[in-house]
C-alpha cells in the first residue's frame, strides 16, 4: 500500500477536491484505492456517498475520531483528506506514515500567510524528508501575476509545485454527481485532466 495524504489547515483551500479526484484517478486505473476521510465533517464519504455503484470503486474509510494513523493496509493506494486545522503530533505521525502529502495552495495573499506557518512546521518535523511534499496551485493560471506571486513565496522551502489546476467548474459539476474527473465522460474535463499529469508523475515516482 502506497499513501498520499492532502493537507493544509487553512480551510477551503481544495483538500477534498484534491482528494476525491486523487482516488478518482486510481480507481479508473483499476488500482484498489481507500478514500480516508480524516475529517469529523466527512466531506469526502458524504461526496463517495453519492458515487454510483457502476463508476470504479473507490471504498471509504472513516479516520477521524481515533487518536493515532489509521488507515487500511489492504488497498494499492490509500488516499488520506486532511481537515481544516488539522496540526499537532497526530499531524506528524501522518506525516511520518504517508509517502507523498500534498498540499493545496489558492494562491491569495491570506492563504499564503495562513500556509506560511503550516511550511515552516512541516521543514522544522520533516527535517531532511521534505522531498515527498509537493503544492498544488489551485484556481490559476501558470501565466497570471498570481503564479509569480506563489512561486516567489515558495522559494523560501525548496518545496515544488507538482502542478497548477485552473478555476472551472468542472470540479464543482462532477463533485455534485459524486464524480471525479477521471470518470467517464471525460471530454469535457479534457484541459484539466492535461494539467493533472504533471502530479501523477510526481506521485508514482518511486
Ligand atoms: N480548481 C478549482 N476550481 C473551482 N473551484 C474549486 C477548485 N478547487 C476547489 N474548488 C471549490 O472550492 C471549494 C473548497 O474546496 P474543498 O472543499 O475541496 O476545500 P477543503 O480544503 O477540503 O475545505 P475544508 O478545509 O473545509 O475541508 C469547493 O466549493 C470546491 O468545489
Ligand atoms: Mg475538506
Amino acid at each position: 500500500m502506497r499513501a498520499v495524504m492532502v493537507a493544509n489547515p487553512k480551510g477551503g483551500a481544495g483538500k477534498t477536491t484534491l482528494a476525491t479526484n486523487l482516488a478518482g484517478y486510481f480507481a479508473n486505473q483499476k488500482y484498489s484505492v481507500s478514500l480516508c476521510d480524516l475529517d469529523r465533517q466527512q466531506s469526502a464519504l458524504r461526496w463517495l456517498a453519492f458515487r454510483a455503484p457502476e463508476l470504479p470503486a473507490i471504498t471509504g474509510y472513516f479516520g477521524g475520531n481515533q487518536m493515532s494513523v489509521s488507515m487500511p493496509q489492504e488497498t494499492d493506494w490509500a488516499v488520506l483528506d486532511a481537515p481544516a486545522g488539522f496540526q499537532g503530533y497526530k499531524l506528524n505521525d501522518y506525516l511520518r506514515a504517508v509517502d507523498r502529502v500534498l498540499i493545496p495552495i489558492v494562491p491569495s495573499i491570506f492563504d499564503m500567510a495562513a500556509t506560511e506557518d503550516f511550511l515552516n512546521t512541516l521543514r522544522r518535523d520533516l527535517g531532511g524528508r521534505l522531498a515527498k511534499i509537493g503544492i498544488v496551485a489551485i484556481r490559476i493560471d501558470p501565466r497570471t501575476r498570481a503564479a509569480s506571486m506563489l512561486e516567489e513565496f515558495l522559494r523560501h522551502f525548496d518545496i515544488p509545485i507538482v502542478a497548477y489546476l485552473r478555476n472551472t467548474q468542472n470540479y464543482v459539476n462532477v463533485a455534485a454527481a459524486g464524480q471525479t474527473i477521471f470518470d467517464p465522460p471525460r471530454a469535457r474535463n479534457k484541459r484539466d485532466l492535461e494539467q493533472w499529469q504533471s502530479l501523477i508523475a510526481w506521485i508514482k515516482k518511486k
